[in-house]
């Protein structure tokens, strides 16, 4: 794995490696397609559940797996996510396999119930945000566009980064990007926020953006603009983002059948924190304290940890430096007696 932390600020939101011409239509570069898809040990007649379909990256290969699986229930709390989906209906075979649900991960259970879905053999979380949102200038993920503070996935719920700006209290905004940014001068930053409502409303990015600049300074040689922790914390508080994922993965082992993979794709330290102490505590055969030396819980495992987690080759990060960040788990759905499932495995 190579060595560098996992504590590092999301670099979607860090301009310096980006060029600035980037075209929209230039679209998400998925990360770990191969591995995941693989991770997900498609099964011919098998039923997918990608619930952070994007752009469709990871969903489009499973559709062009072979021998063909049955269906792809892809979701996103993002519409202009789900209206892309139309360009992947053109796949060869594809007329009824791919169905796309507008909803929050967090509604898998109910997803799955709504949409009378039978016991899944797979479910993929690839966390986080995609190039299309950063790069489209209107929804406010970006300081490289000067747009309102919006950074909400889903643009009908919620309160936007705006909201949160100019009405949260201090001690919160602080809270924020201390523990969703790792941002050191948070304190600082969120007293600069509140200080400069108080005279008028932070409104766009731009305005967000040098606002923590004129307030924190550029660290001499690095290439991060100050503003990039702020931002990341801001997107994940906008968004639920820890919230979502803690409830999305009981649900996602509950919608799986024995056997079935369970494929989480993380950017940021505290999301693969969750998703690691939650396959290791679902792996677990004993609960008992440990200072018991017999043991009397009877814990049935629901899942295994399938191979150790997988971050991207040094020759993916060199074409998408988006990846160098992520790390990849996956788990199996174990049956009712805490036994492996037979079926086979290409992974
Ligand atoms: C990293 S992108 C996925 C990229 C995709 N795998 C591909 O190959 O194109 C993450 C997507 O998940 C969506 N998303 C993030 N959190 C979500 C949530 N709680 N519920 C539903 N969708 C979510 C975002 O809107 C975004 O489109």
């Amino acid at each position: 794995m190579p060595g560098h932390s996992l504590n590092e600020p999301d670099r979607d939101l860090d301009a310096s490696h980006m060029t600035s011409t980037r075209d929209p239509a230039d679209g998400h570069v998925t990360v770990l397609l191969h591995e995941a898809v693989l991770a997900l040990n498609p099964m011919a007649g098998g039923i997918y559940i990608d619930a952070t379909f994007g752009g469709g990256g990871h969903t489009a290969h499973l559709l062009r797996h072979e021998p063909p699986v049955r269906e792809v229930v892809a979701i996103d709390a993002d519409l202009d996510a789900t209206v892309r989906s139309d360009r992947l209906r053109t796949i060869p075979g594809n007329v009824d396999r791919l169905r796309i649900v507008h909803r929050n991960f967090r509604d898998l259970a109910s997803v799955v119930a709504n949409e009378g879905l039978g016991p899944a053999d797979g479910v993929l979380l690839d966390l986080g945000l995609s190039s299309y949102q950063l790069d489209e200038d209107k929804r406010g993920f970006s300081f490289r566009f000067d747009a309102p503070l919006d950074m909400r996935y889903d643009q009908s719920a919620g309160a936007t980064a705006g909201q949160l700006v100019n009405h949260e209290s201090e001690e919160e905004l602080a809270r924020i990007f201390w523990s969703l940014g790792e941002e050191r001068q948070s304190r600082r930053i969120a007293s600069a926020i509140v200080r400069t409502r108080e005279q008028s409303p932070i409104e766009t990015t731009g305005q967000l953006a040098s606002l923590i600049e004129r307030t924190v300074g550029r660290r001499p040689g690095s290439a991060i603009h100050p503003a990039t922790r702020s931002f990341q914390a801001l997107r994940i508080e906008v968004n639920h983002e820890l919230d979502a994922l803690a409830e999305v993965l009981p649900a996602a082992v509950a919608a799986l059948a024995p056997g079935g993979r369970l494929v989480t794709i993380a950017f940021h330290s505290l999301e693969d924190r969750i998703v690691k102490r939650f396959i290791e505590s679902q792996s677990r055969t004993c609960v008992c304290p440990p200072a018991q030396p017999v043991c009397t819980c009877d814990t049935i495992p629901g899942l295994r940890r399938i191979g150790k987690p997988v971050r991207a080759s040094a020759e993916e990060v060199g074409a998408n430096p988006r990846s160098r960040s992520a790390i990849m788990r996956v788990a199996e759905r174990l049956d009712a007696n805490g036994r492996v499932a037979s079926r086979g495995s290409s992974l």
